[in-house]
């Protein structure tokens, strides 16, 4: 079967898309799939063999390398943030009847926007989210009303951002102004939320031939003062244990908890759910789902899936044929 492996896209996130695309090829490799690595960029869409670029054809997804036209059986997205996390890739390729690997549109859409998604979730039994206000770029922003109705520190956020581009922590108004400047060169759109005191995780689920599959947990220990780009993505900076330590109980929690959210949103594929467990009242906060996790060697999907005793080869596979 021929996959078309979708990686790059618009944002600063590329890098991090190219890394996935890396170690999801590196894994089908030699086995029934033959897989093309198709670089998404603003301008061009191409598929690179050695010096020699080839463009896909919009009208219908397909390839044609040295005279041979290539259709594609499937679609598997790594594009983290826009077009290939946030719906856009998924309604084009619906509208061709290709299938992929993610949510659906619409679920894509909803849950790149972390505002949006905070409502959905609301109410789950015992998960929790924290008290935030969204603000527009183009409205005008008063920092001493938001300090007056937020407790320090705050996170400021892109609403449809990933990788903790453009994000800050802030301790005080006077730090306001630079940080939502710099989160507004990443989105129209951004999220000033309440700083939650606890540990950190994040938790892979999957649906995969109709089951839902939760996969151990990861607690993410930064020596950082928040989990930001550079200590997700320079060895090192973080602890990243997997199987996460949390009591029974808690772990059994946390699951269910994951599946109602997964359920909620009408998710697909493989996504991965990140949270805290409060210090002082040891209940869930809910940070964010993300539908197209990180997939490099050493991000954490990958190590959930191995830690779960299941190669990455069939682990992707399953993906694959669950959503042919
Ligand atoms: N947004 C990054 C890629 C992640 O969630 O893993
Ligand atoms: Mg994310």
């Amino acid at each position: 079967k021929n996959i078309a492996l979708l990686a790059g896209g618009f944002t600063g996130e590329y890098e991090v898309s190219l890394n996935s695309a890396k170690n999801i090829k590196a894994n089908l490799d030699n086995t029934k799939y033959k897989v093309y690595t198709v670089l998404v960029n603003r301008d061009r869409w191409f598929y690179e063999d050695g010096s020699e670029r080839y463009d896909i054809d919009k009208n219908d997804f397909s390839l044609t390398v040295k005279g041979v036209k290539i259709k594609f059986d499937f679609a598997f997205i790594t594009i983290h943030g826009s077009p290939g996390e946030d719906g856009k890739m998924q309604g084009y390729l619906d509208m061709l009847g290709i299938s992929y690997n993610t949510c659906d549109a619409t679920t894509s859409a909803l849950s790149m926007n972390k505002a949006y998604t905070k409502t959905i979730v609301n109410g789950i039994h015992g998960l929790h989210t924290a008290k935030s206000i969204r603000l527009f770029k183009n409205d005008v922003h008063d920092v001493a009303t938001l300090a007056a109705n937020l407790k320090f520190p705050l996170f400021i956020k892109p609403n449809n951002g990933g990788s903790s581009v453009g994000m800050s922590k802030v301790y005080n108004v006077a730090e306001l102004p630079a940080a939502l400047t710099k989160a507004f060169h990443e989105d129209e759109e951004i999220l000033v939320e309440e700083f939650i005191k606890g540990r950190e995780f994040s938790r892979g689920i999957a649906r995969l031939h109709g089951k839902i599959q939760v996969l151990p947990g990861t607690e993410i220990i930064t020596t950082k003062d928040f989990f930001d780009y550079e200590a997700k993505y320079t060895s090192g900076v973080t602890e990243e244990v997997t199987p996460a330590d949390l009591t029974p109980q808690k772990d059994a929690q946390i699951a269910e908890i994951i599946t109602e959210v997964y359920l909620r949103l009408n998710a697909k594929g493989m996504t991965r759910v990140d949270f805290i467990l409060q210090e002082n009242t040891n209940d869930f906060y809910f940070i964010e789902i993300n539908t197209t996790p990180g997939q490099s060697s050493a991000s954490l999907i990958p190590q959930q899936v191995r830690a779960a005793g299941m190669s990455l080869p069939d682990f992707y596979a399953e993906l694959i044929e669950s959503n042919l």
